[in-house]
């Protein structure tokens, strides 16, 4: 039986999900749900990162304790996800038992295998991205990703050898679908041919975080932490007896944003060859939603909140303009009347239509039941062939090319239209009863293969 393991990034729950949370996770979704369609065995996972200064200092601002403010902070995302009705089969936190002691395992593996050595570490930290940065690294001072300052570090801190790493690390990044879309990789590998240093993984001036094995001075990395999740969920069954890890792992696809890709295609990796663990098939970094030209910002306001786009344009509108409205990959714009625009046009106009006048024209003629076709014309074989295009909708996804998948579904939809208009149905219920059939039986089966084509994207229920 084939499997299928996607994964999201965990999410930092300093704050509610937005815009760009609810992206990764309905395209995520989108791909997991093509793969459960076709009978694939597949697990889907995604959940919260919970640890680390960020989320400390959001506590702290609450005046409430971390785990506290996690708790509660955690309810909202979950409720979104359900909401997007998200088919996850598994939602983890970093503040889980099982995954503390996967890490904790994982640490002391490290550790006695001379991987992780103490060290002192001085320099530069980004609490937003909860990133170590070089000066030469920094954009006129601050946070190339945030604009924020960074701070400086310096303290007691275990080291992984990340530099021990840099030929494998080569040799994955040149492996065929390592790093997707093709254009991210060459920036990888000239970063990591300038020479890996190794990187601290622990922290001991503040201690949200999972202790240290053998030291509990220090608490572990917030990101070393972190990308454990993804073989932490099945390491340990948790509440899925039937999953395990090595049904699953290697993952196929890890789904990231662009400004994470360092961490998952490069140190990720690297761990797994120091435990001796395959590295994922597939690490798919996507790009950024901004909004109207600007990037989101709190500051600015005018931060997307998807609970509102949905109540407002409803979940089918939301989803379908986050896979349509940004190339899979690259950079996007959104705006409020892109996304209605495309509700309108789209969804209403050309979908929506066809499956109305449809089925007014069978319940009008045909007693609602599907009539049964007799003789094809050349118009008829037309559209059976330009059919023959969805077969390679799969061959599509199995690429991650989901714009491409969409163009081929939604040409289907216009050149069903465009045969609703040529053929006329209306016209032949006096003229030619048989015909009449024919055209009907045709565009109602044209509407079930695109309803099963567009199920992963749209009408959930
Ligand atoms: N916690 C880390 C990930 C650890 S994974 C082992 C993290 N979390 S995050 O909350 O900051 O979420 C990051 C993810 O949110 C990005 O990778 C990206 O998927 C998504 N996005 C956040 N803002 C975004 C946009 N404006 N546009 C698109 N996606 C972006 O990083």
């Amino acid at each position: 039986m084939k499997t299928f393991y996607i994964t999201t990034p965990i999410y930092y729950v300093n704050d509610s999900p937005h815009l760009g949370h609810a992206y990764t996770t309905i395209l995520a979704d989108i791909i997991a749900r093509t793969q459960r369609q076709r009978g694939i065995d597949t697990f889907f996972l995604t959940g919260t990162d919970e640890h680390g200064q960020k989320i400390l200092g959001a506590a702290k601002a609450k005046n409430v304790s971390p785990k506290e403010f996690t708790d509660s902070i955690v309810v909202s995302w979950k409720e979104l996800w359900k909401k997007l009705q998200i088919s996850n089969d598994f939602f983890i936190r970093t503040t889980d038992i099982n995954h503390e002691r996967t890490v904790q395992e994982i640490i002391k593996k490290l550790y006695e295998k001379g991987d992780i050595y103490k060290g002192n570490y001085s320099g530069l930290y980004c609490v937003a991205c909860e990133t170590f940065y070089l000066e030469k690294d920094l954009e006129n001072g601050v946070c190339p990703i945030h604009k924020t300052k960074t701070e400086y570090v310096n303290e007691e801190s275990y080291f992984f050898k990340l530099s021990k790493y840099e030929k494998q690390i080569l040799d994955y990044l040149e492996s065929d679908k390592a790093v997707l879309p093709k254009n991210r990789k060459s920036e990888l590998v000239n970063r990591v041919k300038e020479g890996l240093k190794d990187i601290s993984v622990s922290r001991t001036s503040f201690n949200w975080g999972v202790k240290f094995p053998f030291d509990e001075k220090h608490v572990v990395y917030v990101w070393f932490d972190a990308l454990i999740n993804y073989i932490s969920a099945l390491w340990y069954e948790n509440d899925l007896k039937k999953i395990t890890f090595d049904k699953f792992w290697p993952a196929n696809i890890h789904l990231v944003g662009k400004e994470i890709l360092w961490f998952h295609a490069v140190i990720w990796p690297s761990i797994l060859f120091a435990i001796g663990v395959e590295p994922p098939k597939t690490v798919f970094a996507h790009g950024w939603w901004t909004v109207e030209g600007q990037k989101m910002s709190k500051t600015i306001g005018n931060v997307v909140d998807p609970n509102k786009m949905i109540e407002k344009y409803g979940l089918d509108a939301f989803r379908y303009f986050l896979l349509k409205g940004c190339s899979f990959g690259e950079d996007g714009d959104f705006s409020e009347t892109l996304l209605k625009n495309t509700l309108n046009n789209e969804l209403a106009n050309e979908l929506g239509n066809l499956v109305n006048r449809t089925t007014t024209l069978l319940s009008k003629f045909c007693d609602s039941k599907v009539p049964k076709p007799t003789k094809s014309e050349l118009i008829d074989e037309a559209l059976i062939k330009e059919s023959q295009i969805l077969d390679q909708v799969l061959i599509e996804v199995d690429l991650y090319n989901l714009n491409e998948m969409h163009k081929k579904i939604w040409g289907f939809v216009k050149a069903v239209n465009k045969y609703i208009s040529d053929t006329e149905p209306w016209r032949l219920e006096k003229t030619d009863k048989e015909r009449l059939a024919t055209v009907l039986y045709n565009t109602i089966e044209s509407i079930r293969l695109i309803a099963i084509l567009m199920y992963p994207i749209i009408r959930l229920c």
